[in-house]
């Protein structure tokens, strides 16, 4: 339900940290010119974006269970095949891709291991299958700030720290119960700069991903005290963000 929002608040939210993130996860996965791929979980294209550019429109596929997103991607990457699907159950016959990957998606699937052993079905056998996920349990994601102030305000409140794959070789184990295997890991990094607070505070309230639903579940007063908190918390303007992710990749 999180993500039944529209693509612009995506990209206003989510999307200007992992629009930088999308060449770095590329590279780390090895996609190349004259490879076929898939993008599990796309949202509004980020990694999309970067697969095509890289290997043609025509060679890309992308899925996405969220129908605004779907659209979204289809008008901004034409050529690209764009399907309405979850990672559990791909909507491919097996072995069509050189790769599969999953950018900021895993620990949101309703079950891991099966959404990666199905990227890894889909996958030619030796193919990558790579995935990565926000540092939330180390503290290094983009949002921490933002969990941080709100747990200080109520203890009580789910971060998003103890979903699959968001801790050090968390995507690895997962991986590896999906049947992929000569796994390698790394920590990715992007740095975004953000010209004022109000910038980057004012997408929290669009509702956006479990942040954006936390922050619009508050009152006027509520999201008020979680803002001045946060402002408390955060350098003076500019300044940047450094969001850390971990990433893992193996063979189908
Ligand atoms: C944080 S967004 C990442 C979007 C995009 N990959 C990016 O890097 O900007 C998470 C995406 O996962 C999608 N998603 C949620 N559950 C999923 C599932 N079971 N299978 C595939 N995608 C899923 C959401 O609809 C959303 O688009």
């Amino acid at each position: 339900m999180s993500f039944a929002v529209g693509a612009d608040a995506y990209d206003r939210f989510m999307g200007r940290y992992s629009q930088p993130l999308a060449p770095v996860f590329a590279d780390f996965a090895g996609v190349a010119a004259g490879q076929c791929a898939l993008d599990v979980g796309c949202g509004p294209g980020a990694l999309t974006a970067e697969l095509a550019g890289r290997l043609g429109a025509d060679s890309v596929s992308a899925v996405d269970p969220s129908e605004s997103f779907v659209a979204a991607v289809r008008a901004r990457q034409p050529g690209v095949s764009v399907q309405r699907a979850a990672a559990e159950e791909l909507p491919f016959e097996e072995q069509l891709f050189d790769t599969a990957l999953a950018q900021l998606v895993v620990h949101f699937m309703a079950d891991p291991v099966a959404g990666l052993r199905e990227m890894a079905r889909v996958t030619r056998k030796g193919g990558v299958v790579a995935a990565c996920v926000w540092d939330h349990g180390g503290g290094q994601g983009p949002l921490s700030v933002f969990w941080t102030a709100a747990r200080e305000l109520d203890p009580n409140v789910p971060d998003e720290s103890q979903l699959a794959g968001a801790r050090e070789g968390h995507l690895a184990e997962l991986f590896a119960a999906a049947g992929v295997h000569d796994l390698e890991e790394s920590l990715l990094s992007v740095d975004v700069e953000h010209p004022s607070f109000e910038e980057w505070w004012e997408p929290f309230t669009l509702g956006v991903g479990p942040a954006g639903g936390h922050a619009t579940s508050l009152d006027a007063a509520g999201q008020a005290e979680l803002r001045e908190l946060c402002r408390e918390k955060l350098p003076p303007a500019p300044f940047v963000v450094s969001a850390r992710a971990w990433a893992a990749r193996g063979l189908a």
